[in-house]
Order: C-alpha cells, then structure tokens, then sequence
C-alpha cells in the first residue's frame, strides 16, 4: 500500500515557529557551568540555545509561533475550532496552556487541551489532533509543541543544562485541502522507567515542599548514556515499522525531520537505518534541545529554506521522557 490517495489522514495547511531573542552560546555557558565548547560540541552537536525572557511564559512562546503558523496557512483565529499544545512547562500546572493560548489568540470557545509526551509530544498532538478532524466532528486544529525548559533545568548540573532551549512550533491541520499530506502515525511508549528522564517533585507523588526544593527536585534529571541507546533503539524501530506499513523502503524516503536531541544520535540513527545523513534536516546546533518544539521548528525552517520540496516523502520521528516515541510519514 503505497498509494497516498487511499490513505484519508489530515493535511498540515501551515506551520510557524518561534525562537526567544537571548542567544547562549557554548562559551557564554562555559562561563557559568563547568562546562567548554569543545565538550559540549563534540559530545552533542549544539552550539548555542536560546533562553526565553523570565517574563515569557510558554503560552507566550506558543502565541508567536501559531500566529506565525495561521498567517502561512492563509487563516484567522476564528477558523480554529481545536487547540491541542504539547508541552512538558506548561505556564502552570492547570489550566492549561491550550486554553491560556485560545484567550491570547481570540480564538473561539472550542475545545482545547495539553498533551504531554515531552519530546514527542507534538508528533503525539498531530496523532490526536488527525484522529479528531478524521471524526468530523472538529474542521481545524491549531497544534503547538512549546516549551520553556530554561525554567525547569538546574543550571547546577552540567550533564543536563548544556542540552535544552526554549521556543515553540506551530501547524494548522484541517482534513481537505493543500499542504503537507499526513500518510500516517507509530506512536508508542514504555513506561517501565520512568526515571530514566523526569522531573521527580512538584507533582502529587512529591509535592512541592521545603525538602523537595532542597533536593532540587524540581528540575529535570536524566540519564544521559541510557536515554542515548533507548532513543536510537525506538526511533529505529518506529520508522521502520510505519515504512513498512505504508508500502515504503527507508530509500523512498526523500527527508527525515528527526527530534532535535543530539546530532551523535542522528547519525546512529541515519547509519541504522541506512538512510543518508544527508537527508535528516538539523538545527540542534543553533537552538539544542527543545523537546516538543523541535520538530515543527525544524519542519518550519526547513520548508522555509526550501530544503523540502512538494511531492517528496518526508519522516518525522520522535523520542522523548516516557519513553515515548513516534514516527509520523507525510507527502510534502
Ligand atoms: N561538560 C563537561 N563535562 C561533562 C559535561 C559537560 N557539560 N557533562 C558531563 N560531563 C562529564 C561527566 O561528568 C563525565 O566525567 P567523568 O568521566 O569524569 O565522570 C564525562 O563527561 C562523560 O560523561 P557521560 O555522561 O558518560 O558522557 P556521554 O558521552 O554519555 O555524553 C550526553 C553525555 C548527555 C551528551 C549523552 O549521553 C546524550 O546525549 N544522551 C542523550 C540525552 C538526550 O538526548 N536527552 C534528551 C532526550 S529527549
């Protein structure tokens, strides 16, 4: 089953981004952390990230990035009748940042909410978001990945901090019409270790107290070298399993926009999956990490540089906390 025209998904009519002003490169970092350029270069690929203002919340990140994305798909706030936002800092626990970004917007009283799959999070909101529209019952979703993860990391811990960015991605889905076709979703997760990649306290399991912020449990933690092997084993195998539903070989793929995590996983996966480091489009160097927001940064960027051109297929693929994985096959 290779024919696009027998598979009914939704269709991506415009995408947006947006990235904070402060840049922070490695050096400046270096200055704070205990940490080098050549380090952080070598090990990741990332050369600078940039840091939301203390004033910007992530729905103030997630409202430049949708309007960005309602202007390249031609509509207003009024044709939106569904906001579903991805994020792991939501500007606070509830309500959520969905509905915060409908007041911002203006956009109508419709049905709004946040899904949180950290880095996979907004291929997950697309999967939710198509199935919703393939309903009938909703007619146009506004998805957003944003995130502002310079709030929740510990700018004590140099095998953390030096990976993460703030910024936020945008697309406007309806299930007819012109754009980027969705041909289909392998979304997946593992929740048999958790601690692999959390944020221990400030949730009901260990509410935020004296002893928690003691702790600095309220920042992210993370097993780097394991997430780095479980994170090539996933993507691996979700990409290879939605090809083969689809009818497809790894070398009809024209594109790859994977998450933006660690360019030493990029190229693992490229060489797994024997598909051309040169097809996988990558900005981690200039933005880092930004969990649910690098893949529509990435495809943002990507589209607006002409890398991507109509007609070709294109693979994005997702790893994040969870685990959570999710690869998503579209026709540009
Ligand atoms: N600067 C300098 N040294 C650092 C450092 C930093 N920022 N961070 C860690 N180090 C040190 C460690 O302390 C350790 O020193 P030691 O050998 O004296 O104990 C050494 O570097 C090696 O640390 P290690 O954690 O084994 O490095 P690594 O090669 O596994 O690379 C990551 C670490 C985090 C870059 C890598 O594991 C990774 O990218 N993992 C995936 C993380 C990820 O993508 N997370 C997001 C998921 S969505």
């Amino acid at each position: 089953m290779n024919s696009d025209s027998e598979l009914s998904s939704s269709v991506i009519r415009g995408v947006g981004s947006y990235l904070p002003e402060k840049n922070v490169d490695n050096i400046e970092l270096s200055k704070r952390v205990d940490t080098s350029d050549e380090w952080i270069t070598s090990r990741t690929g990332i050369k600078a990230r940039r840091i939301a203002e203390k004033e910007q919340a992530t729905s103030d990140l997630a409202l430049e990035a949708a309007s960005a994305a309602l202007v390249d798909a031609g509509m207003s706030p009024r044709d939106i009748d569904l906001v579903v936002v991805a994020t792991i800092t939501p500007d606070m626990a509830f309500p959520s940042t969905a509905c915060l970004l409908q007041d911002k917007l203006g956009i109508p009283k419709v049905c709004c909410f946040d899904i949180e799959a950290a880095c996979s999070g907004f291929l997950y909101a697309l999967d939710v978001a198509d199935g919703m529209l393939s309903s009938n019952r909703y007619k146009c979703a506004l998805v957003v990945g944003a995130e502002k993860l310079s709030s929740i990391m510990d700018w004590q811990d140099r095998t953390t901090c030096v990976l993460f960015g703030d910024g936020a991605g945008a697309a406007v889905l309806t299930n007819k019409g012109d754009g980027l076709k969705i041909l289909g979703f392998k979304s997946g997760a593992d929740g048999s270790n958790p601690k692999l990649l959390h944020q221990p306290s400030g949730g009901s399991l260990d509410p935020a107290s004296q002893e928690s912020l003691a702790g600095r449990g309220h920042f992210l933690k993370m097993n780097g070298r394991e997430i780095f092997k479980s994170a090539v084993r996933v993507m691996e195998r979700a990409a290879r399993e939605i090809l083969s539903e689809h009818g497809y070989k790894e070398s009809d793929i024209d594109h790859v926009i994977p998450h933006q995590a660690n360019a030493r996983i990029v190229e693992s996966l490229s060489q797994r999956l024997g598909i051309p480091l040169g097809k996988f489009y990558c900005n981690l160097d200039k933005y880092g990490n930004t969990s649910a927001a690098s893949i529509p940064i990435a495809l943002d960027e990507a589209r607006r540089i002409s890398v991507v051109q109509k007609g070709q297929l294109g693979l994005m693929v997702a790893f994040g906390a969870g685990l959570t994985w999710s690869a998503v096959l579209v026709r540009f």
